[in-house]
């Protein structure tokens, strides 16, 4: 039995080195399985639950594609309308009643802590798809796993984080395990939407070599990947506040073409324009890459913790 039996998938500064480790090498695994046209039936019999209460694509689709992919079944609630949400059940009644049909729950919620919530009040896995502002550890582990693909190594690399750090989950989550494998790290961001103080300081007592700019053209010309995010919107209270900022950072092929040569562009997407689409038939740019890398880290993920990998 693995060591993440059972387990919840809540943030990524608790997970142990061991634990990435092995998730990192079960989605590779099961990667080549995939390439090689093999079928898998590890989560036969059992029945995820994707309950989504805020829109989501690629995160509630790859998670259900990973399911299907290993043979399981998906039940969900896509639209917080749809459900007793909006009779104003409890997020903890919800989820106990969810416990009662499904084997795992996986659970994106506009509220900082929600994923908490959920786990505790239950007893089978839950896996964090994103906690408002908080954190967003399985976008975290694909896109670490992406860059391991993409540049065939994690240690010695210099990674900038680029846009909204303030109100982005996933940087909150990628920059604890990017800092684990001695990275460099910069963090770009314009005034307002710097990476909140308790995280980088925490990260700097954890040893992480960070440094914090509004520079990006400077600090890509020093990295080897730029990892770029949209501005939160949903996040902002002011509209007027969202309007000032949101064009803050553009990366383009002019600025591409400035970075240091061979740069891996990546984005968790959607983009809105953060990221020109003149960059996107560069060869570094590797953001669809990295979408189609949330399915094996996903299948590991569900297969760890339910004992089926
Ligand atoms: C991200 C999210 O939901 O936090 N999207 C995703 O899951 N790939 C990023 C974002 O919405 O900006």
């Amino acid at each position: 039995m693995s060591i993440l039996c059972g387990k919840d998938i809540l943030r990524t500064d608790t997970l142990s080195d061991e634990e990435l480790d092995l998730i990192l090498r079960t989605a590779a695994r099961f990667e080549s399985v995939l390439q090689c046209g093999g079928r898998l039936n590890n989560m036969d019999g059992l029945i995820l639950a994707t309950l989504f209460f805020e829109p989501s694509t690629r995160t509630r689709l790859s998670f259900e594609t990973a399911m299907l992919r290993l043979g399981g079944k998906v039940i969900t609630v896509a639209d917080p309308k749809t459900s007793s949400a909006a009779k104003g059940e409890s997020l903890a009644d919800s989820v106990r009643t969810v416990e009662g049909y499904a084997d795992v729950i996986v659970i994106r919620h506009p509220e900082k802590g929600s994923a908490q919530v959920a786990a505790d009040a239950v007893s089978i896995p839950v896996i964090n798809a994103g906690d408002g502002a908080g954190q967003h550890p399985t976008q975290a582990l694909l896109d670490v796993y992406t860059i391991q693909k993409e540049k065939g190594r994690l240690e010695g690399l210099t990674v900038t984080l680029a846009g909204d750090l303030k109100n982005g989950r996933t940087v909150h989550s990628l920059s604890y395990l990017l800092a684990r494998f001695g990275m460099r790290l910069f963090f770009a961001a314009p005034k307002g939407l710097e990476m909140p103080a308790e995280i980088t300081e925490d990260l700097r007592r954890r040893g992480a070599d960070i440094t914090e700019t509004t520079d990006l053209a400077a600090a890509m010309r020093e990295s080897d990947v730029v990892y770029v995010t949209r501005v939160q919107r949903e996040r902002f209270a002011d509209p007027a506040e969202y309007e000032r900022l949101k064009g803050s950072y553009i990366v383009d092929m002019a600025m591409v073409r400035q970075a240091k040569p061979g740069i891996t562009i990546m984005h968790p997407l959607p983009r809105v324009d953060e990221i020109t689409t003149d960059v996107d038939a560069y060869e570094g740019a590797a953001y669809f890459r990295q979408v189609a890398n949330g399915v094996p880290i996903r299948m590991a993920l569900l297969a760890l913790v339910t004992g089926r990998e």
